[in-house]
Formats: structure tokens, sequence, C-alpha cells
């Protein structure tokens, strides 16, 4: 009696224990694919480990995300290989190896920890399971043997790649990876069925990875995706979350689509957010489209066939296109060519010739019967590449060739559905890979000679549009084969909209409220018809066709530190923009006069702003220079969280065609960078430089920028000034005293140590020469470091 009541309250006991969540797996004991309650957690519950069902009949050991809606699952043991839902079990043995079996016994995996000391099975905080001794020393750990996501602490290293998983939601082993190449550089490759190629850092000849601001020198090839949301690789290369900060869960994942992204889990809707991704543009993905597809540049990127071919696989378009016709070389095929404008198939170049004209490059393909088409470019002087297959299609507004296609006479007659009258319109400096700040300048200078393309190839373009129009009824029915891939996550709510001016004159009360004014045009407090409260600015003098693509492009930012665009409205001359309404003041109303900030706001505007230029240089899908940063236009919300204001407009004013003389007089006076005068291209680095200004204001309390003239001197700023005496304090190996700088309104009520950052970081950005300034990015992590330091 007594010893089955004994044997029973055991029973329960073991129960209660096997159902609450464990953190460890002691040596002979395993789980079981049937028990769902058999899965061990970490101690914060962040992680679990255990069976992983995709399918009713498809298991796998893995380590996925406990909170997020998905269970998004960061490692698994069986990629390729799934178990059966019943009787499979992972064992971890007594001789210290854990193996996953499937049903029939056969061993699907297991770890190399036999003859060692192994003691038991545990899963930490970070999400590493990791098989230790009774030392606690590591013997094994999952940490080594990434799949396609590296979490924050895990390091990709020498031998290691990410891979990607090949379509969205399965675990299977794609195409694309992320690993260290032979020269020390991290490198992303695709690897598909029919072709490998590298498509990260851009392959083309004319960029190398120095200009990248990498180097291939460093042999210790190890990366590190640390807490704070920055993955920094031993060849230089830096890639950091948008909302870089400790406490915020991220994963890094090599994504089914070939781009590297960083996702924030917002643990309220406990769903992801892409808060960084390392191609700006997908289509420079290789491989994505197949064989002959083209992947059309564009919000959501597209693959399309040419005319003439079809889907291979009509539900899998990243198998590519076949032709319609066959392909044949003898004598009796006679050939035509068929030109797709602003596109071209990267790689696989017979031969290149140049000078050439167009009809010699053409009869070159025509002779050669290993000749699919011709990319034929003018730039000066003709540019000829032959291709032998084609792969890598794209179409990009921006590419300034032609790709031309033989095909049998007959079919380049159909003509082509351009995408490019509906695209919205990029401009070349905004096309380049986030991380590669080097590039800039050198293709900024470039971008004057495409533009001087633009103008013969517009020419050409208005007999060709002609042909193309046609061309485009007849084709109609190509449309529904343009099927969107699908493009991960949500990347942008999209609340973005245009509006009628009817609506915007009754939201604004015929613009009664007018909250302020700048260069560009009047704002308006006004209240949308959902009870939005909204800011209306009015625009002066635009040029219509571009204002809308232009804006909807800009609309698409979105970042706590900028102010959100909500739409637009473009109708007769009327060109206006609706913006949110941030209701505490600017900063120059905040800072210069009585009721100014304390130094926790002013600290936190600072990081604030960094955040949101940093943003705009290295990671929205366009790159933005703001142009214009100052006081005035850095808005502060109810909690005083700064938001940049008027982004974006430069390039708009610059399109509007009043002449460049315009860009030139963008600025303000005293926050602008001294290369504006110099008359050199235009670099994110004027940012840097009026953030600054901005920075040295907000220790300061004055205003910098304004002139003040000493009894014999000349005019200087003040900004010169305090520069020219800090420095000359430096120089002379004296500590800067920051009781003398720091705003005496304060009544000394600052951290010190903040304050001397500041001061540091506004000196270093006003450099003369804006290649000594850091980068946004720099400041944001240099901020975020004594971000919780205690004012005093
Ligand atoms: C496990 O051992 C086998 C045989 O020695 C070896 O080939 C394999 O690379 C080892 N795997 C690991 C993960 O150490
Ligand atoms: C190589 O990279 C590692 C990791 O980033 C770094 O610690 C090391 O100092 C670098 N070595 C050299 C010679 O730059
Ligand atoms: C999480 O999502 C909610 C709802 O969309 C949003 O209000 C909140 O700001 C988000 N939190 C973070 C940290 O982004
Ligand atoms: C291509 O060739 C095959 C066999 O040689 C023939 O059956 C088919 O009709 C041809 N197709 C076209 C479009 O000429
Ligand atoms: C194709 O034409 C060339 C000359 O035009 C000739 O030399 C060759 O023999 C022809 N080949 C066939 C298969 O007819
Ligand atoms: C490549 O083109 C050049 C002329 O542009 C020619 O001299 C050379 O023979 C060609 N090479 C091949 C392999 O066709």
């Amino acid at each position: 009696m007594t010893i089955t009541f004994q044997f029973l309250l055991l029973l329960f006991c073991s129960l209660i224990k096997s159902s609450s969540s464990k953190t460890t797996l002691p040596i002979g004991s395993s789980l079981s694919v049937q028990d769902d309650s058999d899965f061990i957690t970490s101690p914060d519950n962040t992680f679990t480990c255990g069976f992983y069902g995709f399918q009713t009949n498809a298991y796998w050991f893995a380590i996925w995300f406990t909170n997020s809606k998905d269970r998004t699952v960061v490692w698994t043991a069986n990629r390729n290989t799934p178990v059966n839902g019943r009787g499979s079990k992972v064992t971890f043995q007594g001789n210290g190896a854990m193996v996953l079996t499937d049903v029939d016994g056969m061993v699907v995996w297991e770890t190399n920890t036999t003859s060692s000391d192994v003691k038991k099975a545990v899963l930490q905080d970070s999400g590493n399971l990791v098989l230790e001794n009774d030392q606690g020393k590591i013997l094994w750990q999952s940490f080594d043997y990434p799949t396609d996501t590296l979490l924050p602490s895990q390091t990709l290293t020498k031998s290691k790649s990410l891979i990607s998983a090949l379509r969205k939601g399965t675990f299977e082993s794609g195409y694309f990876s992320l690993s260290y190449n032979s020269i020390n550089v991290l490198t992303m490759i695709y690897d598909g069925p029919e072709i490998s190629s590298v498509y990260w850092p851009s392959p083309d000849p004319g960029f190398n990875v120095w200009i990248y601001g990498r180097t291939s020198y460093n042999s210790s090839r190890i990366a590190v995706f640390n807490n704070l949301g920055v993955f920094s690789s031993s060849d230089r290369w830096q890639f950091g979350a948008s909302d870089m900060g400790f406490g915020i869960k991220r994963r890094l994942t090599m994504d089914h689509d070939g781009n590297l992204r960083i996702y924030s889990l917002n643990e309220s809707t406990r769903l992801w957010s892409i808060s960084r991704q390392a191609l700006a543009k997908p289509c420079d993905v290789h491989g994505v489209c197949g064989r002959n597809g083209i992947c059309i540049h564009g919000e959501n990127p597209e693959c399309s066939c040419p005319p003439g071919y079809e889907w291979s696989n009509p539900t899998d378009l990243t198998q590519g296109c076949k032709p319609t016709f066959n392909k044949t070389c003898d004598n009796s095929t006679r050939f035509g060519f068929l030109g797709l404008p602003h596109t071209d198939y990267y790689g696989f170049d017979l031969n290149y010739s140049s000078p050439i004209s167009f009809e010699a490059c053409r009869d070159i393909c025509l002779g050669d019967c290993s000749c699919e088409a011709f990319s034929y470019r003018l730039t000066g002087e003709g540019l000829c590449f032959t291709k032998s297959a084609l792969f890598n299609g794209f179409q990009s507004p921006n590419f300034p060739g032609t790709i031309y296609l033989k095909v049998p006479r007959g079919i380049e007659k159909t003509g082509f559905v351009p995408i490019l009258a509906s695209s919205k319109p990029t401009c070349v400096d905004t096309t380049i890979m986030v991380g590669s700040p080097f590039m800039y300048a050198s293709l900024m200078n470039k971008k004057v000679k495409w533009v001087y393309l633009y103008s013969f190839a517009l020419a050409v373009g208005v007999v060709e549009a002609l042909i193309i129009l046609l061309g485009w009824w007849l084709f109609n029915g190509k449309n529904e084969l343009l099927v969107n891939l699908e493009y991960g996550y949500h990347m942008i709510s999209n609340h973005f909209r245009g509006f009628s001016y009817q609506e915007l004159v009754k939201a604004t009360q015929d613009f009664k409220v007018e909250i302020g004014r700048g260069g560009s045009g009047a704002v308006y407090k006004g209240i949308l018809e959902d009870e939005r409260v909204v800011a209306v600015k009015r625009l002066g003098d635009v040029s219509g066709g571009e204002f809308s693509a232009e804006v909807s492009t800009i609309g698409q930012i979105n970042h706590m530190n900028l102010v959100r665009m909500w739409g637009y409205c473009s109708e007769k001359k009327h060109r206006l923009i609706v913006y949110e309404y941030v209701e505490n003041l600017s900063l120059d109303k905040r800072l210069f006069s009585s009721s100014f900030l304390q130094w926790k706001e002013r600290f936190k505007v600072a990081i604030g702003i960094a955040k949101g230029l940093a943003y705009l240089h290295h990671e929205c899908l366009e790159w933005v220079i703001h142009c214009d940063v100052k006081p005035e236009n850095i808005l502060l919300d109810h909690a005083f969280e700064p938001k940049i204001a008027d982004f974006g407009l430069a390039k708009l004013f610059e399109r509007g065609g009043q002449s460049s003389e315009f860009t030139r007089v963008r600025g303000t006076k005293g926050y602008m960078a001294p290369e504006w005068a110099h008359n050199l291209p235009i670099t994110a680095k004027v940012d840097v430089y009026g953030y600054g200004v901005v920075v040295l204001e907000l220790v300061k309390g004055i205003r910098l920028s304004s002139m003040i003239a000493h009894e014999g001197e000349e005019e200087e700023s003040e900004l010169t000034r305090f520069v020219k005496i800090t420095k000359r304090i430096i120089q002379e190996g004296n500590e800067l005293c920051i009781e003398e700088i720091i705003d005496p309104r304060l009544g000394g009520l600052y951290s010190k140590h903040q304050a001397a950052k500041l001061v540091e970081i506004g000196l270093s950005c006003v450099e003369e020469d804006r290649n000594k300034r850091p980068t946004m990015d720099s400041v944001v992590q240099v901020l975020i470091d004594c971000e919780y330091e205690e004012g005093n």
C-alpha cells in the first residue's frame, strides 16, 4: 500500500517536473518528438530548443525564439534531413554524444563529443545550446554551426558560412551564402544549380574592396554580431541596426532572397522588423530571377521574362525563363535583335570591345554562334559586351546600357513592356550599397557623365517609346506574369497616400494656421478626416513630373527620428506635402530662448539626430543627404525626442530644374560645410558638418553660427572662434575645461563625461577636411556608449 502510494507520488512529481520547462538536459535523458512539452528553454525563456514541426510529418531539432509570433527558428541540427513526427528522438547518450534518430533508428545527426567528459546540455540565454563538463567547460556548442542566422554574441569565422533557406518559411539550404573568401573578405555568393557568382561586395571590376573601406590583409577572418546590434568583420566592414542599443532582441539572417538583414523583435507585437539590410537594391543579388529572367528594380522587385521567353516554372520564378523558339545555329534561321533599354545581364561576357560602333558589335554577335546577346553602351566611344549566357538579369532606370537579345526574326518586332515609365526614379547617388561611404564621392562625379548620357538616350528614346507603347498594348497579357516575389516581412507600413487639394484645404481650414515658414515654403497645421493632426507644407516652385514619384520615395522613409511624411498633393500647380505634426517646437526655440532644455534632453537630442541622419545616410532604401541640418529643422515631440524635418527635399528642388544654383544655396549660412564654397561634390559629410555645429550649440546653448566682430579684427563666426580656441588649448596639451564651455544656464547640472564627448564629436564633425569627419554611423556608436551615464 505504502509502496504504491510512494510510487504514485514519485510519478506525480516527475510529471510536474516534466511539464514545467527545463533549461538543462542531464546526461542519459532524451527528448521525444511526440511529446509537445518535451523541450528545454533558456533561463530567461527567450529561446526554446526541441522538435519543431513544419508540415504534419517533418520535424527539425531546432532552437527558436519562444516569443516571436512565428516562432522564428535560429538553428537546426538536421537542416536538410527532417525527421518523422513519430518515434524520432534526441538522446543525450551516456557516452556524452547527443544523437538525433529518425523513427527507424537511423542516426540523422550527432555531436562529436563521445570521448569527452560531457555532463549536461544547457540552452543559454544567448540561444546557444552547449554541451559542457562538470567544470562548465564547453565541449560543443550550436553557435559553432550556424545555419542562416547569427545571434548577438555569435561569431562567424573562417570556414563557416550563413546559408540562406531555399524559400521563405522553410529551413532547407538555399543558394545564397555569406562567408569569407580566400582573400579574407566577407562575401555573399549565389551558388545555384547552374552558376555561381559573387554579388557582394560588388564584383564590378571598377569597384574593389578598398573603395568600400575594407581590407583583405586581416587574415583573422572573424565577424561578430554584438549585443548593440552591430555586426563587425575583420575586413573592417560594419553593419549596424538602426535601433542600435542594448535590450532589443535581434538576429542577423541571410534571407532566402539573398539579402543579409538585421531584424529586431517588437516585444509587444511579437513581430520582426527589418532594421538594416546589406543590399539596398534587391536586384543586385545574383540569381534571383534565374536563367534569362530579369529582376526589375522597384519598391517590390519583380521577376520578368523578356519577349520570346516564358517561365520555366510559373510557380517558382527563381527558375527563370526559357525561350519559346528553338535555339539553333544553322544558316536557315535568320536572327534579329530585341533591345531592352536600361537592362543588362551581369557576367558571362564572351568578349569586350571598345571603341566600336553599334553595327560592328551587332555583327560580332550575329557571326558568333555562342553569342546569345550583346550589351551596348554609348559611353563616349561605344562599349560592346557579347554574352554567352543570360544570368543575373536586371533592369534599373539608372543603368546606362541596352541589352540586345538575339532572337529569330519576327520576335524582335514584338517589343518589350518597359517598367521604367511607372517605376520611381532613383538617383545614381542613391544606388550604392549600404556600407560603402567611400564610394560616394566617386559616384557623384560619375553621375554627371550619366546625366549627359541620358540626354542622348532621351532623344533616341522618343522614337523608341512610340514603338514600345505599341508593344505595351500588344503585350499587355504579359503583365499578369509580373508576379511579385515574396519579399519578406513588411518593409514599410503603407500609410502614405495622395491627397486631393480640396481635402487639404478642408484639413487646414483654408490654410488658416501657419506654424512655420522656411526656404521651401510655408507650413500649416491641419486635421485630417481621420482626426490625425498634420503639418501641411506648401511648396513653391517644383516641377510636376517627378514630384509625386520623388515624394513617394521619401514617403517610404520611416524612422523615429525623422518626421514622418503621410502623403502629398499634386494637383494643377499645387504641390503640398503632408507631414506628421510634431508638437514641441523646433530645437532653436528650445535652445536659444528662456525655455531651454536640460542636459538629459540635450543629450537625447544629440543622439536622436545622429540616429536619424545615420539612417538617411546609410540605410534607407534610397540614400538621402539632408543638406540643411540646423536647429530649425529639428522638431521635438512631447517627450523631447528629436525628429528631423525637411529631408529629401534637396533632391526635389534640384530636379525641379531651377538650375544647380539652387542646390548651391541650399543649406544655411553657419551650418554649411566649407565644400559648398569650394564647389566640391556634395557628400553626406555636409550633414556631418551641420550636425557638428548643432552639437556644439547644444553644449554651449548659444548660436555658434552667428557672426561676431572684434575690434580691429575681421568678422568671423562664433564657431570659427570657438574651434580655434579649443584647438589651441588641446594643442598646448591642456585639459579642455568643460565648465568654461558649457551653457551656464544649466547651473552645473550635466554629465561632464557626456559633455566632453559631445564637444569631442562636435569638433571632429566640423573639420575642414571632410575626410577627417566621422560618419554618422560611428557617431551613433560613440554616443550610445556613453548614453547611460547619469547626469550629475
Ligand atoms: C566528427 O568526427 C568525424 C570523424 O572523426 C569528423 O569527420 C567530423 O568532422 C567531426 N565533426 C565535428 C563537428 O567535429
Ligand atoms: C584583424 O581583425 C581583428 C578583428 O576585427 C582585430 O582584432 C585585429 O586587430 C585585426 N588585425 C589587424 C592586423 O588589423
Ligand atoms: C511595437 O509595435 C507597436 C505597435 O505597432 C508600436 O506602437 C511600438 O512603438 C513598437 N515598439 C518598438 C520598440 O518599436
Ligand atoms: C523546335 O524543335 C522541335 C524538334 O526539333 C520541334 O518539334 C518544335 O516544333 C520546334 N519548335 C519551334 C517553335 O520551332
Ligand atoms: C553557312 O553559311 C556559310 C557562309 O555564309 C557557309 O560557309 C556554311 O557552309 C553554311 N553552313 C551550313 C550548315 O549551311
Ligand atoms: C575579342 O575582341 C577583340 C577585338 O575587340 C579581338 O581582337 C579578339 O580576337 C576577340 N577575342 C575573341 C576570343 O574573340
